[in-house]
Order: structure tokens, then C-alpha cells, then sequence
């Protein structure tokens, strides 16, 4: 899977474990799918997922890796991937866009991403086979990109990985779960939640200023490969300016959250959070509190390696003071009716959970 800011890879275990101690739930909404790992993960056990994401690579993200049902789509999908990869290149606007007025792809691969998604639109693909093929095709792109992981900037130097040669491998498509067929939307959050009809809703949403357009620009034009206007050294697309989440700002966060919140009908919400957020622990335990009964788990992990080396003046002096060097990720887990004797007792038995937590201890805000 793509290398994705925010990304909950390391946190689907504890998702999973929290969501199979609730019973009665077969189906859940994953809001802010992003990467789709955590549809995936709950789709392999079964579940029935509803995805939703709103923009497009995201969205194809999702339609591959959970509305797509393997059976369905393995041959054909196989065999375009060959077809793909034996395709000479051809250069047009990605080349021309990502590897000569920017350097975020060796040309030799941006051609053959221009010639491989250009061919896309020629095959005769269900739109299953098409989500999986089209995946297939940025998870080779982002397996040969020259950057740290965002498309904010490239690197200076040509990453080593970016001489590989770009080669699409067939992505990891699950079999439909035994609670049914799962689907995958490109709606805005607050509209994909008042339509849906499942046992748990999952809101990742942004926490900070950081837009998942800016930092991902290339893969929404490879999916739409629309050939927009750019702009600035990163070449983003001309529509970053405009088309702006309102979880990035801090005034419009609380109020969208609320909104988002409110607008959920399922039994369960589930909320993942960190606090270096917009908000505190405090303020989303207050949102939350609306709807029902608030649990929250909670885990540390240490920061990026910058804050824990410091700041350096020019002679290697240290100077200025280390930030935090720790984070703390929670999980909410709100819930309309109180839970079972059974569903306490199994979340007890995994560390890091606090029960009925309805109000705020002033000194947690500050933490
Ligand atoms: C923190 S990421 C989700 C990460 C995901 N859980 C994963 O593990 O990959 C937040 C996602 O919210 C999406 N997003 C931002 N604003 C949105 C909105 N108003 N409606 C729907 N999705 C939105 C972004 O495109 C981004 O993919």
C-alpha cells in the first residue's frame, strides 16, 4: 500500500481487537478511508465495509480494496497487469509534468506511466478490474517516486529506488466477507454518514493543517488524469488552492466535527485522535458526549527522530528547547447504549482502555 500521512498501518490490530469485543457488529463505515488499511484489515474478517473518502485516489483505493471482490476480478485483472507491463513507454503530461518541469520520476518511467495509463482508458475493464488495475498502477509509480513520502517537494538527489524500473504487481483483493458486499464512496463525510446504514462508523479524519490534496496531488491526476493546470515547484494541481477540507483549518474543525457527528446514526462510533490535533482530549470527549457513552484507549510512541535530536546552530551547538518527545494516539469509542457486562469485561483485558470517561479533569487539557 502507498506510503500515506496519518495512516493508521500500525494501529489496525488495535481497531480490530476493539471492534471484535462489540457484539452485534457486522458492518462498519470507515469515513476517511485513505490508504483503505482499515477497511481491508476488517474486511478480511469478515465484515461488511463501507468506505468512503473524498478524493478520487483514495476513493480507487477503497473501490480495490474493498469493494472489489477477488473472485471477481483476479483473471482479468492479472491479465490487463500483463498487458501493462510489457508496454513500451510513451511520453505525455506525467513525464512532462513529474520528471522534466518537476523530478519526482525518472523520465524512462514517466513515460511508461504515461503509456500504461493512457492504455487503461482503451481496455474494456468492469470498473472492479479497473479500481485494481489503477491501483496497481500508482503502487508501482509510488514504489519508484524521489521523495520523503509526500508530493509537497521531491528530493534533491535522485532517490536510489527511482532508477527501478516502474512494475505493477497485482494488489492484495480480499473475497467478499461472510456479512456481505462491501462498497466504497467518494462523498464528503458528513453526507456519506447520513447514508449509510452500518453497526459502527470509523472517523479518522485530518487533525491538522496539513492538506492530503497538497501532499498527494500526483495521485489524484493519475487517477482522474484530467492533465490539470499546475502550479509552483511541486507542480500541484491548480485545484489545491480551492478544493480544501474544512478538518484542515482549526476554526472550521470543532464545528464540521460536530456536524459529522451528529449526522451518524450507527450504534457505535469510533474515533481515532491524536493530540497534537486541532482539538484536546477533552473538547472531542465533549462532541462525543452528545451521542452516548465515551471509552477511550490510549498509546504512546515516540516522536519523529528530530525532536528527540534537537536544534543545532551551524557549529553544532545545541539551542533552543526539545519539543515533546513523546505522542499520545487515542482511540473513542462512544457508544448509544451503555455496553454489555461481556463487551467491558473484553475490552478490560486489553491495556490502555479508560471507561466512562464523560467529563474533562482540567489537568488532562493541558497534557
Ligand atoms: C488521517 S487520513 C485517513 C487515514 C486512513 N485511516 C488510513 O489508515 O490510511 C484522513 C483522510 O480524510 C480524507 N478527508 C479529508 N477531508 C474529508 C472530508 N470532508 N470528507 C471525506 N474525507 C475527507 C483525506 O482525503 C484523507 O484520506
Amino acid at each position: 500500500m502507498i506510503k500515506y500521512l496519518g495512516s493508521k498501518r500500525t494501529l489496525v490490530p488495535q481497531i480490530t481487537d476493539t471492534i471484535q469485543a462489540l457484539s452485534g457488529v457486522k458492518s462498519i463505515t470507515d469515513l476517511f478511508s485513505g490508504t483503505a488499511r482499515v477497511g481491508h484489515g476488517l474486511k478480511g474478517l469478515g465484515y461488511r465495509i463501507h468506505s468512503n473518502d473524498f478524493l478520487a485516489y483514495a476513493h480507487t483505493l477503497a473501490h480495490c480494496y474493498v469493494q472489489a471482490d477477488r473472485p471477481d476480478v483476479i483473471d482479468d485483472a492479472s491479465a490487463a497487469i500483463e498487458i501493462l507491463n510489457a508496454l513500451p513507454g510513451k511520453p505525455g503530461y506525467f513525464t512532462e509534468t513529474y520528471c522534466l518541469q518537476s523530478r519526482f520520476f525518472q523520465p524512462e518511467n514517466g513515460a511508461r506511466v504515461d503509456a500504461m495509463r493512457d492504455y487503461i482508458d482503451q481496455m474494456d475493464l468492469t470498473p472492479d478490474v479497473r479500481a485494481v488495475v489503477l491501483v496497481s498502477l500508482m503502487e508501482a509509480a509510488d514504489r519508484v517516486d524521489s521523495t520523503t513520502g509526500l508530493q509537497m517537494a521531491y528530493v534533491k538527489q535522485w532517490a536510489p529506488r527511482s532508477f527501478n524500473p516502474v512494475r505493477l504487481r497485482l494488489p492484495s483483493v480480499l473475497a467478499q466477507g461472510q456479512h456481505g458486499k462491501s462498497r466504497a464512496t467518494c462523498l464528503d463525510a458528513t453526507i456519506a454518514a447520513a447514508n449509510t446504514d452500518t453497526d459502527l462508523a470509523y472517523l479518522d479524519p485530518p487533525y491538522n493543517q496539513h492538506s492530503y490534496l497538497g501532499n498527494y496531488h500526483i495521485w489524484e491526476t493519475l487517477i482522474r488524469w484530467d492533465a490539470p493546470e499546475v502550479y509552483g515547484t511541486a507542480c500541484k494541481r491548480i485545484d489545491c488552492r480551492t478544493r480544501k477540507s474544512p478538518y484542515n483549518t482549526r476554526r472550521t474543525f470543532t464545528a464540521t466535527m460536530d456536524e459529522l457527528i451528529q449526522a451518524t446514526t450507527s450504534p457505535y462510533l469510533l474515533v481515532s485522535f491524536s493530540d497534537e490535533g486541532f482539538i484536546p482530549k477533552c473538547e472531542m470527549i465533549r462532541l462525543l458526549a452528545k451521542a452516548g457513552d465515551v471509552h477511550i484507549w490510549t498509546t504512546e510512541y515516540a516522536r519523529y527522530v528530530g525532536a528527540r535530536i534537537g536544534i543545532h546552530n551551524p557549529s553544532g551547538d545545541k539551542v533552543g528547547t526539545i519539543g515533546k518527545l513523546r505522542n499520545r494516539e487515542h482511540l473513542f469509542l462512544c457508544a448509544r447504549q451503555p455496553l454489555t457486562k461481556l463487551e467491558r469485561r473484553i475490552l478490560h483485558a486489553q491495556d490502555g482502555w479508560e471507561f466512562d470517561v464523560h467529563r474533562c479533569i482540567p489537568s488532562e487539557e493541558t497534557v
